[in-house]
């Protein structure tokens, strides 16, 4: 194996680059653990659909036009006229959607195996940076087709900023460059949204995946492998990234494929939540739409704000149920890190608080009616007293012993 690194044009290269160096650190003597388990699929599949939704994104740039009178007519240009525009278009928006559903799980992830935890704290707020990057890259990407919902969505979000006492209206009419969405903010957006934020994601990424090779990954059980090391040095019940997990992160690939494909070739609208009905609207700046709706991946966050009754109050809650989770590495004093050894309370906590992301998310995409804001009141709470469980369970939950060695193959 180490000879081909010192002939042929790989040994040019690596005499004056450290190519084979890379490969292997990263790669061919990564020691990853070997009980990895379905929820290790998510991490190369975020990666997967990162690369997807840039070269889709390219392509699409090379037909859409930022300009507020031509916007929306190039989109439908792309999707009639142009070769083949429909699939990219239609794989850039369930690509976007996808994204989250990936990136949530692989946060989920995080949160039943205690990832976060001691040393593993960085890799966690750069993930943290990279969802909050998704969004805003998300959030500037649905103006561009220039829909209804495009302009009206805008017009909400921004109009947030200028509920903060004080500074709000000149920090709203800064974000927008106008007074009112127009082609100005159209314009900066559509820099941030396919050069800025891309970049910054880029970074990030390898920042996070720098971070997790410096210390190891976790795994299903929560052992530390580096611990028990055999003669030659590399861990026991750790085997090589590469070739064991780049063949199983295939297997994940193509499973994901399939389901993506459904998507994209029989309901790439997914019933109005991929791609909002009112979006095949243009945008009209005097007609607002019945009910102004994020997409999915928003919506919880959105019933948490409509659940405060002050708007700037509801603005600070939505901004906490997002700040929180910065802080779980600390917030969580539990010295056991996967929840196979916690205790049933730990379990109980993430249970309801699942449940309340997801009706949350429901409720959020629902006109809030008297009803259904008194049960985003609940539901809000019950996520934010996940936060406070984490703090108090250790105090008096009794956790299972932690074996020395990885239990399961
Ligand atoms: C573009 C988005 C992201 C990409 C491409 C990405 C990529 C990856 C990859 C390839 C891994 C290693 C494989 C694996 O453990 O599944 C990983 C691990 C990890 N990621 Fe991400 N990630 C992203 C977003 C996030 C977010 C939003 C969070 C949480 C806020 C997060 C938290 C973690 C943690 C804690 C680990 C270590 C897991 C362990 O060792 O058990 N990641 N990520």
């Amino acid at each position: 194996m180490a000879e081909k690194w010192k002939t042929g044009v790989l040994g040019w290269i690596d005499a004056r680059f450290p190519l084979s160096q890379m490969w292997n650190e990263h790669l061919a003597e990564y020691y990853a653990p070997k009980n990895f388990n379905f929820w290790y699929y998510f991490g190369s599949l975020a990666l997967m659909v990162l690369v997807m939704q840039i070269v889709t994104g390219i392509w699409l740039t090379m037909n859409y036009k930022p300009d507020a009178l031509l916007a929306f007519n190039s989109v439908e240009y792309i999707m009639r006229d142009v070769n083949w525009g429909w699939l990219i278009r239609y794989m850039h928006s369930t690509g976007a959607s996808f994204f989250f559903i990936v990136v949530y799980l692989h946060m989920f992830r995080g949160l039943l195996y205690g990832s976060y935890k001691k040393p593993r704290e960085l890799i966690w707020i750069f993930g943290m940076i990279i969802y909050v990057c998704l969004m805003a890259e998300a959030f500037m990407g649905y103006l561009l087709p220039w829909g209804q919902m495009s302009y009206w969505g805008a017009q909400v979000i921004i109009s947030l900023f200028g509920a903060i006492p004080g500074i709000g209206e000149s920090l709203a009419l800064w974000i927008r460059g106008d007074y009112v969405i127009s082609d100005v903010t159209l314009n900066r957006f559509f820099a941030f949204h396919v050069i800025a934020v891309p970049i910054i994601l880029l970074a990030l990424v390898v920042m996070h995946i720098l971070a997790l090779h410096e210390v190891g990954s976790n795994n299903p059980d929560g052992v530390e492998i580096k611990k028990t090391k055999g003669p030659d040095g590399h861990p026991v019940d750790g085997i090589p990234f590469h070739p064991y997990y780049t063949v199983k992160d295939i297997v994940g690939v193509i499973v994901f494929l399939i389901f993506f494909c459904i998507v994209v070739f029989f309901m790439p609208e997914l019933g109005g939540w991929f791609l909002e009905r009112d979006n095949f609207i243009p945008a009209d700046p005097l007609k607002t739409p019945e009910h102004i709706v994020p997409l999915w991946y928003f919506t919880p966050f959105y019933a948490i704000l409509r659940a405060v009754p002050d708007k700037f109050l509801g603005v600070v809650a939505m901004g906490a149920a997002i700040v929180l989770l910065f802080f779980l590495p600390w917030l969580d004093r539990s010295p056991v890190k996967s929840i196979r050894y916690r205790g049933i309370l730990y379990k109980l906590a993430l249970v309801v608080f699942v449940i309340s992301f997801l009706a949350l998310g429901y409720l959020g995409g629902e006109p809030a009616t008297p009803v259904l804001t008194n049960f985003a009141r609940l539901f809000s709470i019950l996520y934010f007293a996940f936060f406070a469980a984490l703090l108090l369970i250790p105090m008096f939950e009794k956790t299972k012993p932690v074996p020395d060695r990885v239990t399961s193959k």
